[in-house]
């Protein structure tokens, strides 16, 4: 079986990480690379955070760093809840693995470019590193094959009332790259916030006892002790791996494809995914909205992607 072909573009980042395990040894994913952004917290924190992921794993996926800011509004990131690190709580050993000496974008642009039209782009973080690309070069654009992406909401966001953070963080990005015209899966807070990670799905996964797990419940042990201090609940929602998941089996979401628009242009909006779920506007619809999650078969993907560490 041909296996699918992605780039995972990022910004670990806790539940990044966990997309990161779920996608290195799995049989189905080919992952080119990972390339990383600012976002969660500030580029050098999350390509650091990205590296020490692969090498915890012993992930033989090359890391490229990419932009550090957004394309036109000023920077923000969520301390909150991945800490100063972007990575609190996992203590890893000395750091030896390094960055490809090549910026994201430009392997973004190589790797499209050099393709059959066969990969999907996935992102977990603000959309900077794949707009950057699509504007730098637009030829790129008709060889991505799907866009996956954790982020926006149809209904309310996490970081202002309407927008979801890697939305928000980056809105202008996000409207790139909602209006390229290609293949788009989104799976936003709507989904997310059903794949909670309580304290006893953090002892199902440690029980499998391999470094996956024991990473695993080092990382959920600061991501739900914040997601509680901001959020007041008992379980973190595991955003990111959702895509992954998605893309390992597709039946772990329900979507529905409709128009959905960024907002860039809003004071009190900004970073908004106006998602037309009953196609009131009747446009032409323009994503894959995720709107259901089997979270049961989510959880027991995850496991699986644990085992796999085994
Ligand atoms: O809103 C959730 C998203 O913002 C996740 O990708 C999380 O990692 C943060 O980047
Ligand atoms: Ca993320």
């Amino acid at each position: 079986m041909d296996k699918r072909k992605i780039i995972l573009d990022c910004d670990p980042g806790h539940d990044d990480a966990v997309a990161i395990m779920l996608a290195g040894k799995n049989e189905k994913l080919d992952v080119q690379g990972i390339t990383v952004v600012a976002g969660n917290q500030t580029l050098d924190n999350t390509t650091r955070n990205a590296l020490n992921v692969v090498q915890c794993l012993g992930l033989d996926i090359p890391v490229y760093a990419g932009c550090g800011q957004p394309m036109v509004r000023e920077k923000r990131n969520a301390g909150d809840i991945h800490g100063k690190s972007g990575l609190d709580g996992p203590v890893f050993e000395a750091l030896t693995r390094t960055l490809e000496k090549k910026h994201a974008v430009e392997f973004i642009i190589r790797t499209l470019m050099d393709s059959d039209g066969d990969i999907t782009m996935v992102t977990t973080g603000p959309m900077t590193n794949l707009a950057m690309a699509m504007r730098m070069e637009p030829r790129i654009i008709e060889k991505i094959h799907e866009i996956v992406l954790m982020g926006g909401a149809f209904a309310n966001g996490n970081t202002t009332p309407s927008a979801e953070f890697n939305i928000f963080a980056d809105a202008e990005a996000a409207y790139v790259c909602f209006n390229s015209g290609r293949p788009i899966t989104m799976v936003g807070l709507d989904v997310t916030r059903k794949a909670l990670c309580y304290p006893s799905i953090v002892e199902r996964m440690s029980r499998v006892g391999n470094v996956a797990s024991k990473l695993f419940a080092d990382l959920m042990a600061h991501f739900c002790k914040a997601q509680k201090e901001v959020y007041g609940w008992e379980g973190g929602p595991l955003h990111d791996p959702v895509t992954i998941a998605y893309l390992i089996d597709p039946t772990v979401i329900q979507t529905k494809f409709v128009n959905a628009q960024i907002e860039i242009r809003s004071e009190q909006s900004y970073g908004r995914t106006n998602c037309d779920m009953f196609q009131y506007m009747q446009l032409k619809p323009t994503a894959h909205v995720a709107y259901e999650i089997d979270v049961q078969k989510f959880w027991n993907i995850i496991e699986e992607g644990i085992r796999s560490y085994s």
